[in-house]
């Protein structure tokens, strides 16, 4: 599995983006935003490391409970699979919990994403290349 990005929970995108512009991160995308999810999203890149800015629009979001805990800060890694559906299987059979089943991601041009959980990893997203 290749990773795609770096999740990364912020209150703010406009904010934030300030932030990383002053180290040197670059845009790479447009502004999303994610109805079904409650998050404005936005992609930002240095060197080779593309990180994904997740602002929760609301406590109902599900990474709304991430910020709460972190403030900002990473909270998943995501990686790019060519059949999600083997993948999700397959860390299934390694003890991992499908947090989110598996659905279609505006800011993925509607690709499927899914979201597993793992005690002694944390949380991971898989995307359909
Ligand atoms: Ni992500």
């Amino acid at each position: 599995m290749q990773i795609d990005h770096i999740g990364y929970v912020v209150k703010n995108l406009e904010k934030a983006l300030v932030e990383f512009e002053k180290l040197g991160y670059e845009k790479c995308s447009t502004f999303f935003d994610d109805e079904k999810r409650k998050v404005r999203i936005l992609f930002i890149k240095k060197n080779d490391y593309i990180l994904e800015l997740v602002e929760p629009k609301d406590e109902s979001s599900d990474a709304y409970a991430y910020y709460k805990k972190l403030q900002n800060g990473p909270y998943h890694i995501c990686y790019k699979v060519d059949n999600i559906d083997e993948s999700i299987k397959n860390l299934v059979e390694e003890g991992y919990l499908i947090v989110k089943e598996k659905s279609a991601a505006i800011a993925f041009d509607n690709k499927n994403v899914c979201f597993l959980y793992k005690r002694s990893m944390g949380l991971i997203e898989l995307v359909e290349r």
